[in-house]
């Protein structure tokens, strides 16, 4: 049975490659550097270079492949999400496992890419898992730079909650999903244990590393400049300001309880994320 990861290079992508290999599976992995997935992993994947915007490689990635992981990023979210699956049905493929967004239920930018991704997964015929995590606890990671340089944590997202995730739990998920047939058809909503203010997620993190921070809260005008500042796109900029307004307004903040209910434990905390990332946010 060939299981083939997208996204290998990636967060979660990563982590589902290696809990891959640690159950003694060799996971066919379609990345873009080779020597990137080749210093990652070694000789424990077959690596195929490629890449999900073109048809070719996914095709030729594909050949013989029983159930797909599929990452896609950014804006072309749908459209790579549609043809990815078309392939995946053209190829035998029995199963698709996307990593989708729980913003999907909030009918939110990001999320609506996701949305119509899903919608074209579903419309291909392909027996279908979607994973749809939460925030990321790693995309606490962008802070790294104003803590140490200021000892600031900026945000506008007020004092609204998130429960944020670890990518260790999605992809542990996501590797359930992948090698049980019974989660054919199956949506799973992952939360992490709690939901935290940022404001609190700055604490946790200020306590791990032993340093006082200071969160202050910015509005979206400010948001907007500084996300713009390295965003890949307007749309990409927008997407974020409007996730963030989201957060504030209370609409993100819901607990669930998918992790727990797929894997017989609880979520990952922040405070162990934070421990295991200290060296990220200090200079
Ligand atoms: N961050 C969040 O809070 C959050 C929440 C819910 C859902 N999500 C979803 O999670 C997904 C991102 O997962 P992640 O954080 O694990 O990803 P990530 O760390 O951003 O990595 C993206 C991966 O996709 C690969 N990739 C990008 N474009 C590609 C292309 N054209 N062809 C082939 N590979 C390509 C990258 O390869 P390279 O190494 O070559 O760049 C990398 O391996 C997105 O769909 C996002 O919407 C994120």
């Amino acid at each position: 049975m060939t299981y083939m990861i997208t996204g290998a290079t990636g967060d979660v992508g990563a982590r589902v490659v290696r809990q891959l290999t640690e159950r003694n599976i060799r996971p066919r992995i379609l990345v873009r550097d080779a020597e990137k997935a080749r210093a990652l992993f070694g000789q424990s994947a077959e690596v195929c270079r490629g890449d999900l915007a073109d048809a070719t490689t996914i095709r030729s990635a594909m050949k013989g492949a029983h159930t797909l992981f599929l990452v896609n990023v950014g804006p072309e979210i749908p459209q790579r999400d549609e043809a990815a699956a078309a392939i995946a049905r053209d190829e035998g493929v029995q199963r698709i496992v996307k990593l989708s967004s729980l913003d999907v239920e909030q009918g939110l930018a990001i999320g609506v890419w996701h949305s119509k991704g899903e919608a074209a997964i579903r419309a291909s015929g392909v027996a279908f898992t979607f994973i749809r995590p939460t925030g990321f606890m790693s995309n606490l990671l962008a802070w790294a730079h104003s803590i140490k340089t200021e000892g600031i944590v900026r945000s506008s997202t007020g004092d609204g909650g998130r429960p944020f995730i670890h990518s260790d739990d999605i992809a542990a998920v996501s590797v359930a999903a992948l090698l049980d047939e019974k989660y054919a058809g199956r949506i799973l909503s992952l939360t992490g244990p709690k939901s935290l203010t940022f404001r609190d997620a700055t604490q946790i993190i200020a306590h791990a590393i032993g340093k006082q921070l200071v969160y202050q809260p910015i509005s979206d005008e400010e948001a907007r400049e500084r996300y713009s500042r390295f965003s890949g796109s307007a749309e990409e900029t927008e997407a974020h300001v409007a996730l963030w307004r989201a957060i504030r307004e209370g609409r993100l903040a819901a607990v669930g309880d998918g992790v727990e209910r797929t894997l017989g434990r609880k979520p990952i905390s922040l405070e162990q994320w934070a421990s295991e990332n200290v060296h990220h946010f200090l200079s």
